[in-house]
């Protein structure tokens, strides 16, 4: 894993951003996986940046989002529909034909599942996924012991996340507790995965996401086994670190070619 510590949110916002320009530039046509959440939000805001500036276009670019709640309509304002529309779609110059979030609010979930998986093969398949990660070490919406192998499925959200997410909600109950994710199995078969991850809260997960052993008490520590992870963190998401000036060394020592 290639490991990116920054000091601040601002930075490690703009590192995220970086990678982002720097996938869309060397490909003719970029899928591109999405994520959701706190987190990327600054990302996002980055990219709209740079978007104005006119240092980077999404004309060419295809969007698979990692996970919907089910149940509520894409208009409601804590359904992720809205918030990729909100926060970055609306701002950015992507065709809307080449944008898709799992449908999570169908009669027939199976099927848009099986749909969604098949529609990502169809696009050939994500160059880069966008990942937060869950202080209980949950990539997507894939919790803790879930399947290594699982693919876009509908899953339960464990009594922490609903805790976690109750802060975009009135109330603790008003949390759907089905969703819609891509798998874990769906998520490794992207062909670079760039993971982020700030705050204090996040360090535990993160400390047994690298360092750790893999095991699906923590759904991210499989990321060990993907050929080409980028973890971008802020100092308080990496302070439990134990490599943490192993990471920094290497980082300094990069070949021009490395860099983003
Ligand atoms: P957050 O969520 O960015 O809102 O902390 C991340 C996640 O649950 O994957």
């Amino acid at each position: 894993m290639e490991i990116l510590i920054r000091d601040t949110l601002k930075a490690s916002a703009q590192m995220a951003a970086r990678v982002v320009l720097k996938i869309i530039h060397s490909e003719e046509k970029t899928v591109l996986g999405l994520a959701t959440g706190g987190t990327p939000l600054r990302m996002y805001q980055e990219l709209i940046r740079m978007k104005q500036t006119g240092e980077l276009s999404f004309k060419n670019c295809t969007t698979f989002n990692l996970d919907e709640y089910a149940g509520l309509l894409p208009e409601d304002e804590r359904s992720y529909h809205y918030y990729m529309m909100s926060n970055f779609f609306d701002h950015v110059d992507i065709d809307r034909k080449h944008v898709h979030l799992p449908d999570g609010n169908t009669e027939n979930l199976r099927d848009a599942c099986r749909k969604y998986e098949q529609q990502i093969k169809n696009a050939g398949g994500i160059d880069l996924q966008v990942l937060g990660i869950g202080a209980n070490g949950h990539i997507g919406f894939n919790e803790p012991t879930g399947s290594f192998a699982s693919r876009t499925w509908v899953k339960i959200l464990s009594e922490q996340t609903i805790q976690d997410n109750s802060v975009y909600f009135e109330k603790q109950e008003e949390v759907p507790r089905h969703v819609v994710t891509m798998g874990i199995a769906t998520i490794m078969e992207s062909r670079h995965c760039l993971l982020l991850a700030n705050g204090a809260k996040k360090a535990d997960a993160i400390r047994k996401m690298i360092e750790g052993p893999i095991s699906a008490s923590c759904p991210a520590s499989i990321l060990q086994m993907h050929p080409r992870v980028t973890v971008v963190l802020d100092e308080e998401a990496a302070y439990l670190l134990t490599f943490k000036d192993h990471y920094k060394w290497v980082e300094k020592n990069k070949l021009d070619w490395q860099s983003y």
